[in-house]
């Protein structure tokens, strides 16, 4: 483990599709208790790097790394072992229609033959993290879809991965909603130290995951504060994917202040 200061690192990474070029040696690294915002256009391959970092595709060329280990050519058994530290929100929530949140969250633990009697306080954990305990009973449907995106967060939290992969989990979501989304975000780097990529659109969501953090109060409550001149956030970074090129990689301050017309067009 000595020298290895990444969760997640790619190195060089290319993939194509059917001869189209969609990574074009993608190399970037996402710290120990980093959230990593990964913005691009659609179909720029924001999702196909999740699912790289996944094992669930392999790259033409380059390296991925997890937690200092190299799974590019891990076999899926091995990258099963892996997948164990990574936690992974889809973009609609990606629920089973046909089984209660409780089931839902319940479903990977029942996968890895966790004893039953074990996982009802594990899924209540997860539930009442996202503020869902609740809704256990309830199917999919009757959700609104704010809360389908936190029962997808509790489902990825089970097992406590230290790495969490989240696919536009705020898309389509009114603001209000999207930033409950974002403040378990907050929470889960600041107070879990989980490492992240956070694809997204949403400026919202970028102010917010800049600008913010949580932190205890002396009573144990969790409080939620704001970057001010005495303190600037170093634990969310940003890179920015264009034709296959990563065109930007910094802090929020390096981007807001970037003169790239194709940057200055997405912050408008
Ligand atoms: N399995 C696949 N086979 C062929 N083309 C694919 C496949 N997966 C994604 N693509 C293409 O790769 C490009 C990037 O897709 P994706 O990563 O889903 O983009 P994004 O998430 O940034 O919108 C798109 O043009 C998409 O059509
Ligand atoms: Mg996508």
């Amino acid at each position: 483990m000595s020298g290895n200061h990444y969760a997640i690192e790619f190195q060089g990474v290319s993939l194509a599709f059917d001869g189209n070029v969609i990574l074009n040696r993608v190399s970037f690294g996402v710290r120990y208790g980093e959230a990593k915002i990964v913005m691009g256009g659609s179909g720029t391959g924001k999702s196909t790097l999740l699912r790289l970092t996944l094992g669930l595709i392999k790259p033409d060329e380059g390296r991925i790394l997890i937690d200092g280990e190299d799974i590019t050519d891990y076999s899926e058994e091995k990258m099963m072992e892996v997948r164990g530290k990574v936690g992974m929100v889809f973009q609609e929530g990606a629920l089973f229609d046909s089984l209660s949140v409780y089931d839902n969250v319940a479903y990977r633990l029942r996968e890895t033959r966790v004893a039953e009697s074990e996982i009802g306080s594990i899924v209540m954990r997860m539930l009442r993290f996202v503020d869902l305990e609740d809704a256990a009973g309830k199917m999919p449907n009757e959700l609104s879809g704010g809360m389908r995106r936190r029962v997808g967060i509790a489902r990825a939290l089970v097992g406590n991965p230290k790495i969490i992969l989240y696919d536009e989990p705020t898309a389509g979501l009114d603001p209000i909603t999207a930033r409950t989304i974002c403040e378990l975000v907050l929470k889960l780097r600041d107070l879990e130290e989980v490492s992240s990529i956070f694809v997204t659109h949403r400026l919202q969501d970028i102010d917010v995951l800049s600008r913010e953090y949580v932190m205890r109060d002396d009573r144990g409550d969790i409080v939620f504060m704001h970057e001010d001149e005495t303190l600037c956030l170093l634990n969310t970074q940003f890179i920015m994917l264009r034709e296959g090129n990563v065109i930007f990689n910094g802090t929020d301050e390096e981007l807001r202040a970037s003169g790239d017309p194709y940057i200055r067009k997405f912050l408008a």
